[in-house]
Protein backbone atom coordinates (compact mmCIF):
# COMPACT_ATOMS: atom_id res chain seq x y z
CA UNK A 1 0.00 0.00 0.00
CA UNK A 2 1.06 3.55 -0.71
CA UNK A 3 0.25 5.69 1.87
CA UNK A 4 0.20 9.37 0.81
CA UNK A 5 -0.41 12.06 3.95
CA UNK A 6 -1.60 15.82 2.57
CA UNK A 7 -0.78 17.95 4.81
CA UNK A 8 -4.06 19.96 6.17
CA UNK A 9 -2.38 21.78 9.08
CA UNK A 10 -3.38 26.21 8.96
CA UNK A 11 -0.64 27.02 7.04
CA UNK A 12 -0.54 24.52 4.26
CA UNK A 13 -4.71 24.84 4.50
CA UNK A 14 -4.10 28.49 3.68
CA UNK A 15 -1.57 27.35 0.81
CA UNK A 16 -4.92 25.12 -0.67
CA UNK A 17 -3.85 21.84 0.58
CA UNK A 18 -7.33 20.73 -0.07
CA UNK A 19 -6.96 21.35 -4.06
CA UNK A 20 -4.20 19.04 -3.73
CA UNK A 21 -6.17 16.42 -1.98
CA UNK A 22 -8.92 16.73 -4.70
CA UNK A 23 -6.42 16.35 -7.75
CA UNK A 24 -4.65 13.45 -5.95
CA UNK A 25 -7.99 11.93 -5.53
CA UNK A 26 -8.71 12.62 -8.73
CA UNK A 27 -5.56 10.91 -10.54
CA UNK A 28 -5.70 7.96 -8.16
CA UNK A 29 -9.80 7.09 -9.46
CA UNK A 30 -8.68 7.82 -12.84
CA UNK A 31 -5.99 5.47 -12.83
CA UNK A 32 -8.18 2.86 -10.81
CA UNK A 33 -5.65 2.93 -7.94
CA UNK A 34 -8.06 2.99 -4.86
CA UNK A 35 -6.76 0.33 -3.70
CA UNK A 36 -2.96 0.34 -3.35
CA UNK A 37 -2.94 4.02 -2.79
CA UNK A 38 -4.35 5.35 0.49
CA UNK A 39 -4.96 9.20 0.67
CA UNK A 40 -4.68 10.59 3.69
CA UNK A 41 -5.03 14.10 5.39
CA UNK A 42 -2.83 14.93 7.97
CA UNK A 43 -1.89 17.29 10.77
CA UNK A 44 0.77 19.61 10.60
CA UNK A 45 4.58 17.70 9.14
CA UNK A 46 6.45 19.57 10.74
CA UNK A 47 7.43 21.70 7.06
CA UNK A 48 5.04 24.55 7.05
CA UNK A 49 7.54 27.38 5.40
CA UNK A 50 8.10 24.47 2.29
CA UNK A 51 4.25 23.81 2.11
CA UNK A 52 2.30 22.46 1.19
CA UNK A 53 3.55 19.55 2.65
CA UNK A 54 3.29 15.80 2.13
CA UNK A 55 4.52 12.39 2.77
CA UNK A 56 4.76 9.47 0.10
CA UNK A 57 5.29 6.48 2.49
CA UNK A 58 7.80 7.75 4.71
CA UNK A 59 9.25 10.18 2.60
CA UNK A 60 8.82 13.82 2.59
CA UNK A 61 7.30 15.64 -0.27
CA UNK A 62 7.29 19.38 -0.24
CA UNK A 63 6.47 22.57 -1.92
CA UNK A 64 3.55 21.03 -3.59
CA UNK A 65 1.19 23.22 -5.46
CA UNK A 66 -1.81 24.09 -7.82
CA UNK A 67 0.89 24.01 -10.67
CA UNK A 68 3.08 20.85 -9.62
CA UNK A 69 0.49 18.47 -7.56
CA UNK A 70 -0.16 16.24 -10.94
CA UNK A 71 3.80 16.22 -11.97
CA UNK A 72 4.13 15.43 -8.42
CA UNK A 73 1.63 12.22 -8.80
CA UNK A 74 3.27 11.20 -12.03
CA UNK A 75 6.46 11.47 -10.24
CA UNK A 76 6.38 10.51 -7.06
CA UNK A 77 3.35 8.14 -6.12
CA UNK A 78 2.12 6.59 -10.11
CA UNK A 79 5.61 4.22 -9.81
CA UNK A 80 5.27 3.07 -6.86
CA UNK A 81 1.28 2.57 -6.87
CA UNK A 82 2.26 0.72 -10.24
CA UNK A 83 4.83 -1.37 -8.64
CA UNK A 84 2.24 -2.21 -5.85
CA UNK A 85 -0.68 -3.25 -8.47
CA UNK A 86 2.10 -5.03 -10.33
CA UNK A 87 3.29 -7.37 -7.06
CA UNK A 88 -0.26 -8.23 -6.15
CA UNK A 89 -0.51 -9.81 -10.14
CA UNK A 90 -3.40 -6.59 -10.93
CA UNK A 91 -2.77 -5.30 -14.28
CA UNK A 92 -1.49 -1.95 -14.49
S1 LIG B 1 0.92 23.33 8.29
FE1 LIG B 1 1.61 21.94 6.79
S2 LIG B 1 3.59 21.41 7.42
FE2 LIG B 1 2.87 22.72 8.97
Amino acid sequence: MVVIKVCVGSSCHMKGSYQVVKTFDGLIKQHELEDVVQLKASFCLGNCLNGIATMVNEKNVNNVGFSNAEQVFYDEIYPLALAEKNAAGGEA
